[in-house]
């Protein structure tokens, strides 16, 4: 993907392309994964589902588990491509830090107008908080998928306990990422997060406001390490290695 921005735009680069598919690959995966999930469940007959045109097949639990396995391959094959890659890059940016929760409480009540929210890295504390918690969700979804899989297809005298648990596991961890998923839209929908919505998509966000709503990163970005705020940051905070602070280097300035 170029580092120059489109012509005439000022606008920095925010995503990769590897970013961008990763991104996407789990989210189109894991929404049908949902979809398909609740069609093994004898849901789709009883509330007309099946009538709706091109959702017949909605009603058939072989053809919707089959289905799920195969967005299943997308969605592990993504989740692991992600730990590997960025676990080997040595990407951190979106990782928890210390402090995370009283900054994120801080930037909530600056939503509804109680002081100001503090200058912020590439992700914000709560993005990096919501990153963890989905990860944990996903682990989760891919553990006990992964024991029902085995069952199905290699052990159907499984021994009952393991399968029990696999299942409340795995239904627990789906009822947990669609709430997550509805946590996630909510959270873009908020006013001064909107122009995230262009960086998930295109890969580059408008540079007056990373300007003004990142300016760590932005620092990071140029190669400078002396915005203010830096030395309140906890004293072990560490600067990534280089390509990290956007997956970018200062080039991927416009
Ligand atoms: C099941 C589906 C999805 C999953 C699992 C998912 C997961 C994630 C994760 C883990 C992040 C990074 C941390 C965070 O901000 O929480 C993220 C960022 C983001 N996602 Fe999603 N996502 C999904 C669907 C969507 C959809 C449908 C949109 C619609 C536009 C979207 C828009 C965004 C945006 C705008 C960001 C912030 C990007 C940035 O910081 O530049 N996501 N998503
Ligand atoms: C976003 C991710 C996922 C969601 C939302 C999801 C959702 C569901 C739901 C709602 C069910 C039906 C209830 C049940 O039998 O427990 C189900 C069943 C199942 N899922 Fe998933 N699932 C996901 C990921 C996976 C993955 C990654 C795998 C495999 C590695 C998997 C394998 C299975 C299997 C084998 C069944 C049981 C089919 C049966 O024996 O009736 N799922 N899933």
């Amino acid at each position: 993907m170029s580092r120059q921005a489109p012509e005439g735009k000022n606008l920095v680069k925010r995503h990769g392309l590897v970013v961008l598919i990763e991104h996407w690959a789990i989210a189109i995966s894991g929404l049908a994964l949902i979809l398909t999930g609740l069609f093994e469940l004898p849901i789709a007959r009883r509330y007309f589902i099946t009538e709706i045109p091109g959702l017949r097949w909605s009603g058939d639990y072989i053809f919707s588990l089959w289905l799920h396995y195969a967005f299943s391959v997308v969605f592990v094959g993504a989740s692991l491509f992600h730990v590997v890659y960025h676990g080997l890059m040595g990407h951190r940016a979106i990782l928890p830090k210390r402090g995370d929760l009283r900054e994120s409480w801080e930037v909530i009540k600056s939503f509804f107008g109680k002081g100001e929210e503090p200058p912020f890295a590439k992700y914000l504390p709560e993005q990096r908080l919501a990153y963890a918690g989905i990860a944990l969700i996903i682990a989760g979804l891919i553990a006990s998928g992964l024991v029902k899989t085995w069952k199905n297809l290699f052990a159907p005298d499984m021994d009952l306990t393991l399968v029990l648990w696999a299942t409340w596991a795995h239904n627990l961890f789906f009822v947990l990422f669609v709430l997550a998923f509805v946590a996630h839209m909510a959270a873009i929908l908020i006013k001064p997060n909107r122009p995230m919505i262009r960086a998930i998509l295109t890969g580059w966000i408008r540079r007056d406001y990373a300007e003004h709503r990142h300016p760590l990163w932005i620092a990071e970005l140029a190669g400078r390490n002396d915005h203010p705020a830096r030395e309140q940051e906890a004293p072990t905070r560490e600067r990534p290695p280089d390509g990290e602070a956007g997956g970018e280097n200062p080039q991927g300035l416009s």
